[in-house]
């Protein structure tokens, strides 16, 4: 399917954080506005940094809903909450420790535990939190990409890509010859938006393939949501 029918902001005028912060502000409101809420699944990796960053400071930080906010995470390696790699600590050095969101709102996956139960565990976590029938409808999923074409843990060639009942499972990815934690395909797609965010020219060619070649070869593409929204840098659009 070429030309993938899902928005793109290749962000020119302003750096693409920026784009993103406007966006998730006004969903967040929206999503408050309409039910209460916003429950909102944050992206890992280095990517998302400076988007969180933006979000604690002016005029996000003050017109962010966080007391009506709940924290959840598309993935997690499995290492300890205060080891480098894991998310849940970069978004709380970034995000979370700078803004006014209440701790029992912040559901970190258990990466320290043995992975099969800690997804079954965050499985039930999101079920018991998260409304919505027969799945849990997230408003947000915020989602990286790496340059093999995986999003959250779903690598190529991993056990996790063919997972259609579970909402998290643990993924054993032998190219890294790590296990991780993961959101899967049902969860992912019962999202009301999935926004990615890339950057960075060495993205430029996958961004490409992804978008214009919609081959579906690639873990990144089978994620729906029903709503989706790019939001690239001008190196990572710029082979669009
Ligand atoms: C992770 C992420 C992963 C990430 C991509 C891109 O745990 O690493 O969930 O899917 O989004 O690998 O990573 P960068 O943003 O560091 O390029």
């Amino acid at each position: 399917m070429h030309n993938r029918d899902v928005e793109k902001v290749i962000a020119r005028d302003k750096p693409v954080w920026e784009a993103a912060a406007e966006f998730c502000l006004r969903l967040a409101n929206r999503s408050v506005e309409d039910h209460n809420a916003f429950f909102w699944a944050l992206a890992g990796g280095s990517t998302p940094k400076k988007l969180y960053q933006t979000l604690t400071q002016a005029p996000y930080r003050q017109s962010f809903p966080w007391a009506q906010t709940h924290v959840f995470f598309g993935d997690e390696r499995c290492v300890a909450a205060d080891h480098a790699d894991s998310n849940y600590r970069m978004a709380r050095e970034n995000l979370l420790d700078q803004v006014p969101i209440p701790e029992n709102h912040v559901h970190p996956m258990a990466g320290d535990r043995p992975p099969e139960q800690a997804a079954a565990d965050y499985d039930r976590q999101v079920r018991d939190l998260v409304p919505g029938e027969p799945t849990p409808r997230l408003d947000l999923v915020l989602l990286g990409m790496g340059d093999d074409g995986h999003t959250a843990s779903l690598f190529p060639d991993s056990r996790a890509l063919g997972e259609t009942e579970h909402l998290v499972c643990a993924n054993h990815v032998a190219k890294l010859g790590a296990w991780r934690l993961t959101m899967t395909y049902p969860l992912l797609n019962a999202a009301a938006h999935v926004a990615f965010l890339v950057t960075g020219g060495n993205k430029a060619e996958i961004v490409r393939r992804v978008l214009q070649d919609g081959g579906g070869i690639y873990p990144i593409e089978k994620v729906r949501g029903e709503k989706q929204i790019w939001f690239l840098d001008e190196q990572a659009g710029g082979l669009l």
